[in-house]
């Protein structure tokens, strides 16, 4: 299994770097906080909970909160849980590929999308998102890629690291291109419902089509990547339950405390919701002005949702040797094009988080040393 680059290089400058600017979830909450917005009965639940093993498909109240909050249509029976998104990204592209298949996956991405596909040995066609479409996704070229073999349609919108969405024309045109072919649909939308998109947000793929896999998780839009909580919603309850036979091999069944912690917070949605849009809009702002103030070194298309985006550095420098000099120099941790395994001089900027602004003074003094 080759390396996971982004996990790699979090691990290793996570938790030793001041100023992170490069994190893909919105500003977390302390235990007190979230506590305090729980209602009679959830306290409850917290108060007389028993640590033993919980249910493995997840805590029943936790997956019909998710449905009724999240998947218009959907029930408990249609959530399988996980701890975090990447279990179910494993879980469910294991279950789901043959090493006869085909797969689509759209780059650059999530580096799971592409090795777990790659562990079970299947035929892989990446397209490539293009900047000057906007990042967005190329109905017509998936169309021409599909195979008669094709299993299986990757997708992740809003996009890591671009920070571009789908809209809902544009799913529903890809759903219709799948269920021509009997193609199943994985969609990955941890970053939905996190950020200002100019339209509404398109539904879950899994609200639209019978063959649709959505990934959700805790650790995005709500901030809470330590409870380790996501899940997936499909109409198909037959692939759920081949799923959940994969999820026995990893982690059996989710965190308690987790799943009481998560419930909690998706009973206060909107408010959590608020807040780190509200952040995220604050430090958008301040990004643009950045980005105009430096349009001789940057430029990007604006993200539309999550809180990542995609900066091309117009400099002579290759951006990996900038991204280290600027970790190494001021503490100050961006995200280079190559850890998606993608040829080009741009990086990954975040802006979920409280102290994005002091991350970006830093910045400024880098640039300010340099001359630049
Ligand atoms: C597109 C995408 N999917 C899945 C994950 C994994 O999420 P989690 O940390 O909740 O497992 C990430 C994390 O950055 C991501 O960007």
């Amino acid at each position: 299994m080759n390396i996971f680059k982004l996990e790699d290089y979090l691990a290793k400058h996570e938790f030793s770097t001041q100023y992170l600017l490069c994190c893909s979830d919105a500003e977390s909450f302390d235990m007190v906080e979230i506590l305090s917005m729980a209602s009679t009965e959830d306290m409850k639940l917290w108060n007389n909970l028993r640590l033993s093993y919980t249910e493995s498909p997840g805590l029943s109240i936790l997956r019909k909160t998710v449905a009724n909050t999240l998947y218009k249509g959907l029930s408990e029976d249609n959530i399988l849980m996980f701890a975090g998104a990447e279990e179910s990204i494993f879980c469910a592209l294991h279950t789901l590929i043959e090493p006869s298949d085909h797969v689509i996956v759209l780059t650059p991405c999530y580096q799971s999308f592409i090795e777990i596909p790659k562990l079970k040995k299947v035929d892989i066609s990446e397209i490539q998102l293009k900047e000057e479409h906007q990042w967005r996704i190329d109905l017509k070229a998936i169309q021409y890629a599909i195979k008669c073999n094709t299993k299986c349609i990757i997708i992740n919108f809003p996009h890591n690291p671009t920070g571009q969405v789908i809209e809902e024309d544009e799913l529903k045109g890809l759903v219709d291109i799948c269920e021509s072919k009997g193609i199943w649909l994985f969609s990955d939308e941890v970053y939905r419902l996190l950020g200002l998109p100019n339209k509404q947000w398109a539904p879950p793929a899994a609200c639209l089509y019978d063959k649709a896999l959505s990934v959700g998780v805790m650790s995005k839009a709500f901030g809470m990547a330590g409870l380790r909580i996501g899940w997936i919603a499909s109409q198909d309850q037959a692939i759920l339950k081949k799923i959940q036979h994969t999820k026995h091999y990893t982690s059996i069944c989710n965190s308690a405390p987790a799943e009481i912690l998560g419930l909690i917070a998706l009973h206060n949605k909107d408010k959590i919701l608020e807040r780190n849009n509200h952040i995220l809009e604050a430090n958008l702002n301040l990004l643009n002005q950045f980005f105009m103030e430096y349009s001789h070194l940057f430029e990007w298309v604006k993200p539309q949702g999550g809180c990542v985006g995609f900066v091309r550095y117009k400099g002579s420098e290759v951006i990996d040797s900038f991204c280290e000099r600027l970790v190494q120099e001021k503490g100050v941790l961006l995200m280079p094009a190559s850890i998606y395994n993608y040829e080009s001089n741009h990086f990954r900027i975040g802006f979920g988080r409280w102290n994005m602004p002091q991350c970006l003074e830093k910045f400024r003094e880098f640039l300010y040393h340099e001359n630049l």
